[in-house]
């Protein structure tokens, strides 16, 4: 049976991350979004690809929900991107809105599904998500550290003029100013950074990191990266559909692990057919669990604003 993915939001992350899906084959997609004709247009654009790129994916754009009926992931980027001057946590009121409106639609028809959060601030749009739903946890995930530690690997890779696919790097912690990238464990070809490079350029590259998002606003004026995180939104959605059990970077909702309880936070997990397989622990040393603790704790604010 042909996979269905439904993409709501068709504008730049939403798109491109269709784009990727289907020129990869993974599955056919549905792009919803509230403004008639833009996701009819990209969706029948994209198609009009597929014989020049080759792939028979199928893809509708619709602003119909009954359109993504029995879809086997929904990845939600509905919502408002960040503008330059603007910080995540402005988006907060408008986003938690749209992502609660667009989940009760979601669950209505497409109650089996795996949902992907991208919408901003990450960590609380993808709680909001799993509140509304009513899905259980390993269904629920949020993308935003892959894009993270893509932009660390990039960085690292461009120091050390080495190949990206010899970089490993790992991120931990919320989305926002407060990401705990970890250096000890981020490696090239299996050698730690930390033996690697100078505490000096790790610090810098780590600091161009955690504001790896505000620089590309600021280069591109209006509107966020979506490149790189419909990328990592693919890589999600890929591992799932393969059953890779791959260990990536993803906002799960914590009971305990890691010392945080009730909030979704940026850890290594196992992504698999039934999503989340399993939340992967690694021993943090003692101011790696204090920078983890802050960066929670700035995720928690935000989730009791918005009461979820
Ligand atoms: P965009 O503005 O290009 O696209 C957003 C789309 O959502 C628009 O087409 C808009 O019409 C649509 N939309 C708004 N309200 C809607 C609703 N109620 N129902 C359906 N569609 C609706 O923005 P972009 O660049 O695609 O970013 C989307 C979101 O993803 C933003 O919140 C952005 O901050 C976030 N983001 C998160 C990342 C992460 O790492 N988690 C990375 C990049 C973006
Ligand atoms: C980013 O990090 C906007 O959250 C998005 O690029």
């Amino acid at each position: 049976m042909r996979r269905k993915v439904t993409i709501v939001g068709s504008g730049n992350v939403g798109a491109t991350a269709a784009h990727w899906i289907v020129d990869k084959e993974l599955a056919d997609v549905v792009l919803i979004d509230i403004i008639d004709g833009v996701p009819q247009g990209k969706a029948l654009d994209l198609l009009q690809s597929g014989p020049v790129e080759g792939f028979d994916s199928h893809l509708v754009g619709t602003n119909d929900y009954s359109d993504s009926a029995d879809s086997d992931i929904v990845v939600i980027t509905a919502g408002l991107p960040r503008k330059p001057g603007m910080s995540r946590d402005d988006l907060l009121m408008k986003n938690y809105e749209i992502v609660k409106g667009v989940t009760e639609q979601v669950v209505r028809y497409s109650p089996g599904c795996i949902l992907i959060v991208v919408s901003n601030p990450l960590d609380a749009m993808v709680q909001t998500a799993y509140r509304v739903s009513g899905f259980p946890k390993n269904r629920v995930i949020g993308m935003a550290g892959i894009l993270d530690s893509a932009r660390f690997r990039t960085f690292i890779a461009q120091e050390l003029s080495v190949s990206v696919e010899n970089v490993h790097a790992f991120v931990l912690g919320g989305h926002g100013d407060t990401m705990v990238p970890m250096p000890r464990y981020s490696t090239v070809a299996g050698i730690p950074i930390t033996e690697l490079l100078s505490q000096e350029r790790i610090d810098a590259l780590v600091d161009r990191t955690a504001n790896g998002g505000a620089e590309i606003v600021g280069l591109l004026k209006t509107g966020s990266a979506y490149y790189a995180p419909s990328a990592a939104v693919t890589e999600m959605v890929e591992a799932i559909f393969k059953d890779k059990r791959k260990i990536l970077p993803c906002a799960a909702f914590l009971e305990g692990e890691y010392g945080v309880n009730g909030l979704f936070v940026g850890v290594p997990v196992k992504l698999g057919r039934n999503g989340i397989e399993e939340i992967v622990q690694i021993d943090l040393r003692p101011e790696e669990q204090v920078a983890l603790n802050r960066s929670a704790a700035a995720v928690k604010e935000l989730v009791e604003i918005i009461k979820v």
